[in-house]
């Protein structure tokens, strides 16, 4: 059966995926590239070296960190389980952006308006779904909002940290 979260369980299942989302910057472009220099019928590559192993175990272990802490403070493990499936699926639907980014032809790292803001999150958001989670959607509503204007912040930051080449 669905299980209807409250906003307050929304916000704790979802911010994971954002951490998730955001901690790879922090390998500075090293890691082993998940797609292994594998090219795509299109001769592009399948999805580009900014998709790494490293990335992935990196992203989970902050993911499913801050959804424990979570967790903690509501008083409910399953806010755990639910946020680090959430960092998994964010960080799934990243890589099938990156791949979709290949495909219209955007090398690694180019700007995508809305699809980088938007495609962990759905992820996140689909992941939840297939688990029979249904979330608060004005919640739903007011994050992605957040992912959209906090994408632009932190990428900025990492820049200035010298964690990226390019401030977008
Ligand atoms: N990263 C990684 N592994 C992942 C996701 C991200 O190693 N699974 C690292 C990469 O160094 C990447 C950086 O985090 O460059 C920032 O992530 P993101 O902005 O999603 O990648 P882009 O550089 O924009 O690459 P793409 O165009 O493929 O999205
Ligand atoms: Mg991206």
């Amino acid at each position: 059966m669905a299980r209807l979260l409250t906003p307050i369980e929304t916000i704790a299942v979802l911010l994971p995926a954002f951490v998730a989302n955001a901690s790879p910057v922090l390998l500075q472009k090293k890691g082993k590239p998940l797609d292994r220099g594998a090219v795509f019928i299109d001769g592009r590559p399948l999805l580009g070296a900014g998709k790494t192993f490293e990335g992935l175990l990196i992203g989970l272990a902050y993911g499913s960190t801050i959804a424990l802490l979570f967790s903690a403070i509501i008083g409910s493990f399953s806010i755990a389980l639910l946020g680090t499936l959430s960092s998994l699926g964010g960080l799934a639907g990243d890589i099938l952006g990156a791949f979709v980014k290949r495909r219209l032809g955007l090398e690694r790292g180019a700007p995508a308006p809305v699809l980088d803001q938007l495609d962990f999150y759905s992820g996140a958001l689909i992941a939840l779904y297939l688990a029979g989670i249904r979330l608060d959607i004005v919640t739903v509503l007011v994050l992605a909002l957040l992912a959209l204007i906090l994408h632009k912040t932190t990428n900025m930051v990492a820049y200035k940290l010298r964690l990226k080449d390019v401030p977008w």
